[in-house]
């Protein structure tokens, strides 16, 4: 259970967060809306990037506003970017490795750790490549390995979908639908693939100027009249027409 409750970020006259409310339970859960709507300032109020004023988020019992960032990481918060954080002097498989820096496992769990995450994603083969050299999707499967090891307990991925085709969005997709078995975490996805997030969200929040317009059953958010409207003007795809 991921419970976000009255987050609020300004900046300057600008409502980023207007006291958002929701209670994710699912295992893959989504967060959609306009370019603007707060989906990213969301994950970083969660982070610790952001402050927000006032509310509170709690995960699985834990009080995660009360952690600093760097307690949250150790908690087992783990985050992709819109950009992301891969080294670009760094080999996959060094990038992957300095994700296990702050464990207290041993060298022996550590390795396993990252053959586990290795395997999951697919990259045996670019292990020994910088990360300079990688393209959009070897980043992306760098980045969801990442994610996966040092047993997180939430993960955070902002447009993993962004950038890719169809099928590497789909295959990308179904990789995400395994986190949760590979290692029990929760996954939060934030994406303007309405698509991949039907495919892949039990549940959906919908954010538009800051404010929530609507939660529950992905399929249902998505045939609501007023999420439809968000979208007009914006996506062309699948939540205009839907
Ligand atoms: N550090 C900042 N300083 C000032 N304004 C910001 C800052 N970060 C975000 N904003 C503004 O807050 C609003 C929400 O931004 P946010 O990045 O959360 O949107 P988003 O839903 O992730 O959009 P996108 O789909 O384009 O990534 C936007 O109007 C944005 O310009
Ligand atoms: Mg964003």
């Amino acid at each position: 259970m991921i419970r976000l409750e009255n987050l609020t970020v300004r900046f300057g006259g600008l409502l980023a967060l207007d006291a958002v409310s929701v209670e994710f339970t699912a295992p893959v859960s989504g967060i959609i809306g306009p370019n603007g709507a707060g989906k990213t300032t969301t994950m970083n109020v969660l982070s610790g990037f952001l402050d927000s004023k006032g509310g509170r988020v709690d995960v699985e019992g834990t009080d995660l506003l009360s952690l600093s960032a760097h307690a949250r990481t150790r908690w087992g918060l783990r985050r992709s970017f819109q950009r992301e954080q891969i080294a670009e002097d760094l080999s996959v498989r060094d990038n992957i490795l300095a994700m296990t820096d702050h464990s207290r496992a041993s060298r022996a769990d550590k390795r396993a750790d990252l053959e586990r995450a290795i395997e999951f994603a697919g990259i045996s083969d670019i292990l020994a490549k910088p990360g300079a050299g990688l393209n959009t999707y070897e980043r992306r499967l760098t980045d969801l390995a990442r994610c996966v090891v040092g047993q997180p307990r939430l993960i955070m991925l902002d447009e993993p979908a962004g950038g890719l085709t169809r099928d590497e969005a789909a295959h990308l997709g179904d990789l995400i639908l395994g986190i949760n078995d590979l290692t029990s975490a929760k996954v939060l996805v934030i994406d303007h693939d309405v698509d991949l997030i039907e495919r892949i969200c039990t549940e959906t929040l919908v954010l538009d100027f800051g404010k929530r317009i609507d939660f529950g059953p992905t399929r249902s958010i998505l045939d609501n009249p007023a999420v439809r409207a968000a979208y007009l003007g914006f996506e062309t795809g699948a939540a205009a027409d839907a």
